[in-house]
Parts: structure tokens; C-alpha cells; sequence
């Protein structure tokens, strides 16, 4: 079609300001992620903005993906819950594939993080939400499968998850799913950056070409309440041979390395979501937020190692600062 361009990693559709896709006018271009272009929009039917995400060419050529596709929008449409972006519409014009969702005004939680860690009781708050919405998929058969802060957007409501179940999408483009599917792609220097960019958040399984599930959702959550704690990525390598080095056998280093106030029990609580083996792992998500809510009240600070020297004073001062700390918690949204 004459509308669409080349890119390195699929092919993308561009749309005007103006141009209609059924009832949907295109109102101008908000940003561009691996599966696509997203723009504000205008539902002309029921006078509301709306957010679409316009999916690459390949979907309308590869009735498998398109058929995956379908069965992940179906599932994704069902889930209702306050910290979701909600899925209203998928539909096929002139050949382009859109999803249309909820217009969400905020920032993504990575436009947040370049300014730095966020504070403990934010962190904590946000944290909260997002294990919540998890574990709402979770329960309803949908496993996200590309948590990262780049589909977290941080709104006057909270933290809303974006791009559920899309990830299992990029299989069918040949898109990095796995290292075997990497080791197979060429032009190494114009990849790099997205391929790193891509295995960022994976789980060691993800990695090794393995069935991701809800598991793989725990880690990489644990990766992004590590980097919302500390304003650094659990993972890091200077290459792709490093990084995924990083994610396959390294500790990341100990969140009290880089945040001395930390609670035991949150540098527990996270560790155990990253462990490498899923089995050992939190094997339900929410059991992970349920922690992290004990914690955000003040739970497990009774488990600070005591220095012989202030055997009394200091688990009290911690336990003054961080109450101090999580306070907002109770009146924050
Ligand atoms: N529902 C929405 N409402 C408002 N803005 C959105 C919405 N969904 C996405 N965006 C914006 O569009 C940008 C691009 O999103 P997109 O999902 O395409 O990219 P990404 O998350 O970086 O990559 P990926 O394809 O891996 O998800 C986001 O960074 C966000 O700013
Ligand atoms: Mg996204």
C-alpha cells in the first residue's frame, strides 16, 4: 500500500492527521514502539478520544497470526480492572490492522525513570497496582509477556499496563523472541540497539526459547520494581552477549548496594521474583503484590539485623524512618 515504509525491523504503516479508519479519525501520531505505531484519535460513533495502535502489514498477509492475534485481543478485551489499559476495538481497514484502546494522559514509567529512582512509597504504590492488574490477567488466562517500563504509563489514577499479550505476536514477524531466532537475523549494527532493547526485561525461559507464562511475568516485574527502586536496570551489558549473560547467571547487584534505606524483606521479596529458575520463584503474582503490601505498612521491619552497638536504637529509628517514608501510601491514589 502507498502509505506504508520500510524499517529495519518490520514493516510500519504511517497515517495522516484526517484519515479514517472506520469511525476512528486519526488525530495525530503519539509514539512508535517494535509492533507498530500508536496515535490519538477521535471516535466519531460515540464522541470520545481514543488511542490506536496501528499493527505492521505482516498480520493481514499470515492467517496463523492473524488467528493469534484474534484469540489474544478476544482474551485482552475481557479483562476489566482499573490498572489495564482497556482494549475497546480491534478492526481492519484498507488492509492496516489497528487495536483501539483507552487514551491515557501521563508518562511511560521509562520517560519517568530517566529522571531517576522513584521514591519508596511511589515505588511501592505503583508496584502495588501493577501486581494487581497482573494477577487479574493472570487469573484470566492472559500472560503479559512484555512488561518493561516503555508499557507501564504513570497516570493521575496510577500505573496502567499497556500492550498485554501483543508480545506473542512478534514470533510470527521473526521479531527476537528467543536467541535462536536471533542468531539467525542479520544486519548486526542497525539491530542492535532493538535487540538489545528487546531482551532488556526478558526471563532467562524467554530466553532460551522457552513458553513464557505467568512466571516470566513475575520476573520481569521484579526486573522493573528493581529499576523503579533503584533508578538502575537489574540486568546490564555493554553487549548483547553480556546482558544476556547478565540475565542468564548473574545476581543483580543487592537493592541496599544502591538504596541503603531498604527494607529487608522488599530486597527479599524482589530477589526471590528474579530468581533464574521459575520454580523457584513467587509462583503466583499476586502473592508477590500481597508482600509488597505488607511491606508498604511497615511489615518486616522487625527482621533488621541489630549492630551490637544499638542493639535498641537503631531497628527504631529505621522503623521511624521508613513509616515515615510509606505514609504517603494510605492517602496516595
Ligand atoms: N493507550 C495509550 N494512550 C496514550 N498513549 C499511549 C497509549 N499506548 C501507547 N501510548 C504511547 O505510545 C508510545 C509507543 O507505544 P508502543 O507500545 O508502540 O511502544 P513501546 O511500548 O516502546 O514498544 P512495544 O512495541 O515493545 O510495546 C508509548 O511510549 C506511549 O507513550
Ligand atoms: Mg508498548
Amino acid at each position: 500500500m502507498d502509505d506504508a515504509i520500510e524499517c529495519d525491523i518490520i514493516c510500519l504503516v504511517t497515517l495522516e492527521a484526517g484519515k479514517r479508519l472506520g469511525p476512528y479519525e486519526i488525530v495525530s501520531p503519539i509514539g512508535a514502539g517494535g509492533m507498530g505505531e500508536v496515535y490519538k484519535a477521535h471516535d466519531t460513533r460515540l464522541d470520545r478520544t481514543v488511542a490506536i495502535k496501528v499493527l505492521p502489514e505482516e498480520l493481514s498477509d499470515n492467517p496463523e497470526l492473524r488467528e493469534r492475534f484474534e484469540r489474544e485481543a478476544r482474551a485482552i478485551s475481557s479483562l476489566n480492572h482499573p490498572h489495564i489499559c482497556t482494549l475497546y476495538d480491534v478492526g481492519c481497514e484498507d488492509g492496516v490492522d489497528f487495536l483501539v484502546m483507552e487514551y491515557l494522559e501521563g508518562e511511560t514509567l521509562a520517560e519517568r525513570l530517566q529522571r531517576g529512582a522513584l521514591p519508596l512509597d511511589e515505588a511501592l504504590r505503583y508496584a502495588i497496582q501493577i501486581a494487581d492488574a497482573l494477577d487479574n490477567a493472570h487469573r484470566h488466562g492472559v500472560v503479559h509477556r512484555d512488561l518493561k517500563p516503555g508499557n507501564i504509563m504513570l497516570t493521575e489514577a496510577g500505573a496502567i499496563l499497556l500492550d498485554f499479550g501483543l508480545a506473542s505476536l512478534r514470533k510470527g514477524y521473526g521479531g527476537q523472541a528467543s536467541l535462536s531466532s536471533v542468531s539467525t537475523r542479520a544486519k548486526p549494527l542497525t539491530e542492535k540497539g532493538a535487540i538489545l532493547g528487546t531482551f532488556q526485561y526478558m526471563a532467562p525461559e524467554q530466553l532460551e526459547g522457552l513458553e513464557a507464562d505467568a512466571r516470566t511475568d513475575v520476573f520481569t516485574f521484579g526486573a522493573v520494581v528493581y529499576e523503579m527502586l533503584t533508578g538502575k536496570r537489574a540486568f546490564e551489558g555493554e553487549s548483547q552477549a553480556s546482558l544476556i549473560a547478565a540475565i542468564l547467571e548473574r545476581e543483580p547487584t543487592p537493592l541496599s548496594s544502591l538504596q541503603p534505606m531498604t527494607p529487608p524483606a522488599l530486597e527479599r521479596t524482589v530477589s526471590k521474583a528474579l530468581a533464574k529458575e521459575p520454580d523457584r520463584r513467587w509462583q503466583d503474582v499476586g502473592d508477590f503484590g500481597s508482600e509488597l503490601q505488607w511491606i508498604s505498612e511497615g511489615g518486616g521491619l522487625a527482621v533488621v539485623p541489630e549492630p551490637s552497638h544499638s542493639r535498641h536504637v537503631l531497628p527504631l529509628a529505621i522503623a521511624a524512618i521508613f513509616g515515615a517514608l510509606v505514609s504517603g501510601l494510605a492517602i496516595g491514589p
